[in-house]
């Protein structure tokens, strides 16, 4: 180590999105591993509008690991966080930083301390898959700053011990995190299907939807279904491997009609698992089941699927139009549904990519007001004013990426502290 100084701060800034399962995570088969009982594929959604950033930084002057989260400082004593940090200094190398003048050897790593700062660019609180992108971007930034020479399906394995569904957040485009057989789950990983430009012209819409209920949290619920739930047994067993072999198909071919009926059913199943827990889970709402009805209605209507939908364990909604075209009528559709408050203004109702629209030909609250009634609602008379708190139209987007501009580092350079 640089012994002259012992003042040197080092640090990684890196950028990981978040992602949707098409195929649902949902068991474990060891909680403490965190291996699934079935293989799971998602999409990852465009870093522009949903990520985490992370700073990781190491210095001799720091007495303790220590993790800051939008700016308030958390606990890193929970196993998951440990089991992240160990399994990545044990792959820490030798670096060397000839600009700083820093060396620190392998074996230095054992008793240098971290610290970390991380940020989410979308409500945490919303229920959007923040721990994905959190374990995936921590995971990436510390195995850059340690220079941990594994490739990203290796960095995966090691992001699922901090969350299940952060494995697949290593990777843009379509990803599947194939569970593995052993025991020690050194093969339950993610590998990228296709990246985000394979098929780009889909467009993903998220209605964040208004929830005073306290959810059940995913490791409860799943620990709660494995235990008590004979259906997902058969889901398991029987139903996702055959669904995953025709899900890759479906992307490989850009075949929307297959990837929307798989998507929409597994959702659905997902769900139905839930509700086969004992006690049953309830995850979606009536704002949830309407917009699963319309849409249903909508693609029966025009004969092959416009739209499809996909339910974590929430009651948001993630709609996956098969293009921009039909983004702008299902924009138009859910806006004439699902109206805001009168005191909202359309800037924060519509978040993330906001060309949509211009596309959907509405500009302004008054715009909104004056929608034609989508023929797929029985009662135009009803508007479900604010049961939708805020819609965010997206993409599928990249994977981890560093940041090399200073100006998005979260640690002081100096201090190795929250700026
Ligand atoms: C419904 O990855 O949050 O979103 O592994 O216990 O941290 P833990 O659970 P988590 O579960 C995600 C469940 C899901 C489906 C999915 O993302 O595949």
């Amino acid at each position: 180590m640089a012994e002259e100084s012992q003042k040197w701060v080092l640090m990684v800034t890196a950028q990981t999105p978040t992602n949707i399962a098409v195929i649902k995570y949902w068991g474990k088969r060891d909680e403490t591993l965190i291996l699934p009982v079935n293989d799971s594929i998602s999409v990852t959604l465009d870093p522009e509008h949903l990520c985490t950033t992370t700073t990781v930084s190491v210095s001799p002057a720091f007495d303790q690991d220590r993790m800051w989260l939008n700016g308030k400082e958390i606990s890193l004593s929970g196993g998951r966080f440990q089991s992240c940090l160990r399994e990545i200094r044990s792959r820490a190398t030798d670096v060397h930083d000839k600009e700083k003048g820093i060396k620190i050897t392998k074996k230095d790593w054992e008793k240098l301390n971290v610290h970390i700062a991380s940020y989410n660019n979308f409500p945490t609180a919303a229920g959007l898959a923040s721990s994905a992108a959190g374990f995936a971007c921590l995971v990436f930034a510390l195995a850059k700053l340690m220079n941990a020479n594994e490739d990203h399906s290796q960095l995966s394995a090691i992001a699922r011990r901090g969350s299940g569904s952060a494995c697949r957040s290593l990777y843009g485009g379509f990803v599947k995190w194939i569970m593995g057989k052993d025991e020690k789950g050194t093969d339950s990983l993610a590998v990228q299907l296709a990246d985000e430009k394979h098929w780009d012209e889909l467009v993903i819409v998220i209605a964040v939807v208004s929830s005073q209920q306290k959810e059940t949290s995913s490791t409860t619920g799943m620990r709660d279904t494995v235990e008590t739930s004979l259906l997902l047994q058969h889901r398991a067993k029987e139903v996702v491997p055959k669904r995953i072999l025709k899900m890759e198909e479906a992307i490989k071919n850009r075949d929307f009609a297959s990837f929307a009926q798989l998507a929409c059913t597994d959702s659905n199943q997902f769900h139905a698992v839930c509700l086969d827990t004992c006690p049953p889970i309830f995850y979606m709402n009536d704002t949830s089941h309407r917009i699963i009805s319309l849409v249903e209605k909508w693609n029966r209507a025009a004969g092959t699927p416009q739209v499809a939908y996909t339910f974590d364990a929430g009651p948001n909604a993630v709609l996956i139009a098969r293009n921009r075209e039909t983004a702008a009528l299902l924009v138009q559709k859910l806006l004439f549904c699902f109206p805001p408050k009168s005191d909202a203004d359309l800037n924060s109702f519509v978040l993330g990519d906001k060309s949509i629209l211009k596309d959907a030909g509405v500009e302004s609250l008054e715009a909104i007001e004056s929608l034609p009634a989508p023929p797929e609602i029985k009662d135009p008379s009803q508007r479900h004013r604010g049961d939708v708190s805020y819609f965010i139209c997206t993409r599928p987007g990249r994977g981890p990426v560093v940041l090399s501009d200073e100006s998005q580092f979260l640690l002081n350079p100096e201090t190795g502290l929250p700026k």
